[in-house]
């Protein structure tokens, strides 16, 4: 656990902090959304842009010798990172958000057809949704949902009716961005490994920023995942995939840099990830993700996630408590650090820009996951997340100033 000065050192780092929205202290709590970077993060960019900028793998002169090598550099540790057992099972994208898709569109597409199954949970994000909407649409492969139970789990025995041998795709959120849910993935695959020939995707967008995960150790075909979610600019994704399969994978985008040899009438591709990575690569992302993997290993996955876990136990306790609001998280403590709730008498966009002037800053609306909405009984959401410079101070004043949103809309007591 951190202590009080480690907190306060941490803080010293995100500049981000110094900010008055509306004059008062920032207290962000968007963190689901996209973290801030600290000074180390933003410098990086800079550096990159000063000392090893070029075009990768073209080229023979320094520059371009110096991109490619820390372009390769930051692969070799993302793979180290999320346990993968080559540096070429690391595809680098925008987002989770293209990994998965890249995944529906290369492997889904080509290899599913009518009386094949996909099977996802309701707690899906919409990024990892609809592309397997559209993969059902255009294959004529069916579509089915785990459901969760009360408590915001899914029941094992949704896994044991919903997986069979017909099913192809298994496509699941490691965190849910809504309700907190971490799935016992480890559980799950071994039913699905035992149980059908279906690939295993895991949705890492709201895990791997707050949890160590090992795809090796967990046996996963796939991961997505955003580097901007873990302190990385923006624009930076992962997609892993197992060797084998990613090399058997029709590319997704084609062009420059992702080839063997050009003819006029046909082409060979290069393997894995570079018949992944056409066109120019964003290298400084790249690059600037490897630097926030430096930086949440400097404190370490596991007191990371101790840390957030303590300040959701925390605010949880605080909210579950206000009869006034609904929580949506889970109770269970095995959870990611979201908290949604509603207000049962206020829409959560008036509170979220109610909380706005006092310079609070948290999610409203639908989180990009409509049909878990609907699933819950509302079309929308607010949502306060944590991350690594967030305190129980925080929280505090957070929680005292929903009295404030109440008095200002004339709710009653
Ligand atoms: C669970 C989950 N999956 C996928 C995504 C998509 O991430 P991105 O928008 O960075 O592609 C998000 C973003 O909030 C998410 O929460």
């Amino acid at each position: 656990m951190f202590t009080n000065k480690e907190i306060e050192n941490i803080r010293r780092e995100f500049p981000f902090l110094k900010l008055k929205p509306n004059g008062k202290n920032i207290v962000y709590f968007d963190n689901g959304a996209t973290t801030q970077k600290p000074r180390e993060i933003l410098e990086n960019i800079q550096n990159f842009y000063e000392t090893e900028n070029g075009n990768p793998h073209r080229g023979a002169h320094y520059l371009a010798m110096k991109s490619t090598e820390v372009y390769e550099n930051a692969r070799q540790k993302v793979a180290d990172f999320v346990g993968a057992k080559k540096a070429s099972e690391i595809v680098f994208l925008r987002n989770a958000t293209e990994a998965l898709n890249l995944i529906a569109y290369s492997y889904g597409l080509n290899n599913l057809s009518e009386g094949d199954e996909i099977v996802i949970s309701i707690m899906e994000h919409h990024s990892n949704l609809v592309p397997w909407q559209q993969v059902a649409r255009k294959t004529g492969a069916k579509l089915k949902y785990l459901y969760i139970d009360e408590d915001k789990q899914i029941p094992f025995s949704e896994i044991e009716e919903k997986v069979t041998e017909k099913t192809k795709i298994l496509s699941i959120t490691g965190a849910s961005n809504v309700v907190g849910t971490n799935p016992d993935i480890e559980k799950i695959v071994k039913y699905v490994r035992e149980n059908s020939r279906a690939k295993i995707i895991l949705d890492g967008a709201q895990l791997v920023p707050h949890r160590k995960v090992n795809v090796s150790e967990l046996d996963v075909d796939f991961l997505a995942f955003s580097g901007h979610k873990m302190y990385s600019a923006l624009g930076i994704g992962v997609l892993y995939g197992k060797e084998d399969i990613l090399n058997e994978m029709e590319p997704f985008l084609t062009g420059g840099d992702m080839i063997e040899y050009v003819y006029e009438d046909h082409t060979t591709f290069l393997n894995a990830p570079q018949r992944f990575e056409a066109g120019t690569a964003n290298v400084e992302g790249a690059v600037n993700l490897a630097a926030a993997i430096d930086f949440v290993n400097k404190y370490g996955m596991e007191r990371i996630d101790e840390y957030e876990r303590y300040l959701t136990d925390y605010c949880y306790e605080k909210l579950i408590k206000l009869e006034y609001l609904e929580v949506y998280t889970t109770s269970n403590k095995n959870r990611a650090p979201v908290i949604s709730f509603n207000f049962k008498e206020a829409h959560p966009h008036d509170v979220a820009s109610i909380l706005d002037t006092y310079g609070i800053a948290i999610r409203s609306g639908h989180h990009c996951a409509q049909p878990l909405h609907r699933f819950l009984g509302s079309n929308f959401s607010c949502r306060a997340s944590f991350a690594i410079y967030n305190t129980v101070e925080e929280i505090d004043y957070f929680v005292d100033h929903l009295e404030d949103v109440r008095r200002i809309l004339g709710i009653e007591s």
